[in-house]
């Protein structure tokens, strides 16, 4: 059988928004990008030509690509960047995968406006484990920079301050009425009385954890990050950056119009605005001057998120069981922190003390190398990462503590890599800190796998009590978890992909700081089916639509 190709173009594509038009890096024009839609099961190739002016590469958030790291994406990790003129051709193996996830730029901050759906329908002859729903809807929040996002990656790793925050946070690519000039393209999507509709719901903000709500509606969340969950019926949702929900709603209200809006959760947040479109049920009716407006939690309303958090829970049916392993070969403690290092341009840092604001995972702070981490790990090459990534620090502090000794404050910079066993099980303690007062929510990112997230929690992590908490029975699955902030959150996972695979704070800023590790999974020792492959052969292969995706 013939894999079916995607040709996709990266070009900039002027968007007016805010009231001012400026060109902006698109997938085929298109902000957000288009929806690749395939079966769990499926197998496609992706051809992009980088028309545009800047480094880039795409990855694949959520497809496990078993054996596959080469296609997996991000910048320097698992492959060099798609030059301008160049082509590339990405190898989509979707294998266990099923409901939303989606894609997204893996370079700078190019991600901003190159992201979009990944939607993966159930095999064909299989249903969805709920009542197929009437109609689906992608809803993509993002932000929106007046400025050059690529001037935030400048502004991170040479002057060290803060990037710039976003001008609007965006519902499929649309600010929405609280915003200027927006009124006229606030997104809107259509209701039939009656029906229910599944709406695939994606966080690609930049740096906000989001609250997402419409007035007089309640929801059914069936998914998260591309499985099913026990459904879990809720008035409103929380979502991390780099999570994707399946959710239901019932179109049983009286027809009119009714706002749908987001907006960030937290106190230190850059963008605090609220981002809206509009939900129209069809008839005859007049329609209000005044839709109503959902009730939003308050910005800084822990409990609420700590509420929803902790009722998504895996379906664990027949048809999609739940495996958490039940013992632990590897156990890693991560520490997560905001930092600060030494100022490299002479003076012109604008983080405290004049030094440049940082990010570390166990105290060292990522630097990305030069020759990608998967090729020099294939290859052998020698120079370009170490294998020596700490099991923790050196010293055991009171992590979530006011006052945390300045030991904390600079970490050691480096390209550090944890290695683990071919099929052996991890588990990793994410904890929270509070350097610098700093204090934030993480959506830690894992490439190539997802994992169960056990157990989270405030505070310090307490190796005597907190296990007896863990859940091992229906945990979800997920690529992403939002390590609360000041506290801690445990996940385990099966070591059954060979590969390099990047983990990291899925908040750009710290991403871009430096809050990064990868994970090196060795082959296995007997079966070839247990070993990484080599890399494609570099030309890039000719393409033809060959048929056209459902
Ligand atoms: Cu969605 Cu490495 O990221
Ligand atoms: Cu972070």
């Amino acid at each position: 059988t013939t894999i079916p190709t995607i040709n996709w173009v990266l070009n900039e594509t002027s968007y007016t928004r805010l009231c001012s038009t400026k060109k902006i890096l698109t997938v085929n024009g298109l902000f957000p990008g288009p929806a690749l839609r395939v079966h769990k099961g499926d197998r496609v190739r992706v051809n992009v030509a980088n028309q545009g002016k800047y480094n880039v590469t795409l990855h694949w958030h959520g497809v496990k690509q078993p054996r596959n790291p080469w296609s997996d994406g991000p910048e320097y990790i698992t492959q060099c960047p798609i030059k301008p003129g160049a082509n590339f051709t990405y190898d989509l193996i979707f294998s266990s995968e099923e409901g939303t996830i989606w894609w997204h730029a893996h370079s700078d901050w190019s991600r901003a406006t190159v992201h979009g759906p990944i939607i993966i329908y159930p095999k064909n002859g299989t249903t969805y484990p709920f009542s197929t729903p009437d109609d689906e809807f992608p809803l993509v929040l993002a932000s929106w920079f007046k400025g050059d996002v690529m001037e935030n990656i400048e502004t991170a790793l040479t002057s060290g301050g803060e990037p710039n925050k976003s001008d609007a946070l965006t519902i499929n690519g649309q600010p929405g009425v609280l915003y200027n000039c927006s009124q006229e393209g606030t997104y809107k999507i259509m209701f039939e009385y009656g029906k229910t509709y599944l709406l695939r719901l994606i966080n690609a903000i930049m740096n906000e954890e989001m609250f997402f709500k419409i007035a007089h509606h309640s929801f059914t969340v069936v998914g998260l990050d591309g499985a099913y969950i026990k459904p879990l019926v809720t008035d409103f949702i929380f979502i991390t950056p780099g999570q994707a929900m399946d959710i239901l709603i019932t179109a049983n209200q009286t027809p009119s119009h009714y706002y749908m809006a987001a907006r960030a959760y937290s106190g230190v947040v850059y963008d605090n605005t609220t981002t809206t479109a509009i939900v129209q049920y069809n008839g005859n009716y007049t329609a209000p001057s005044a839709p109503a407006f959902p009730t939003l939690p308050g910005y800084n309303d822990t409990d609420r998120v700590t509420d929803f958090t902790r009722q998504l829970k895996a379906l664990d049916s027949k048809d999609h069981p739940a495996d958490v392993p039940k013992t632990v070969d590897t156990q890693m403690f991560v520490t997560i922190s905001v930092n600060t290092l030494p100022c490299d341009t002479n003076g012109t840092c604008s983080g405290p003390d004049g030094n440049k604001l940082a990010a570390s995972l166990n105290n060292v702070s990522f630097v990305t190398p030069e020759v990608d981490v998967l090729q020099a790990y294939y290859r052998n090459l020698s120079g370009i990462f170490e294998t020596n990534f700490p099991n923790m620090p050196s010293t055991v502090f009171n992590y979530t503590a006011d006052d945390l000794s300045d030991d904390l404050l600079l970490p050691e910079t480096g390209t550090k890599a944890k290695v683990v066993e071919y099929n052996t099980t991890v588990e990793i303690i994410f904890q929270g800190t509070n350097v610098m007062s700093a204090a934030e929510n993480h959506p830690m990112h894992l490439h190539g796998y997802s994992f169960y997230l056990i157990a989270k929690g405030y505070g310090n992590f307490d190796n005597a009590t907190d296990p007896e908490l863990y859940n091992l029975v229906d945990p979800p699955e997920v690529n992403t978890v939002g390590v609360p902030k000041n506290g801690w959150a445990v996940i385990r996972f099966r070591a059954d992909n060979p590969g390099v695979w990047f983990m990291h704070c899925h908040l750009e800023r710290h991403s871009s700081w430096g809050m990064d590790t990868v994970l090196i999974v060795k082959n296995g020792k007997t079966e070839a089916t247990s070993m990484l492959p080599p890399p494609k052969a570099d030309a890039i292969v000719p393409t033809i639509m060959l048929h056209t995706l459902p």
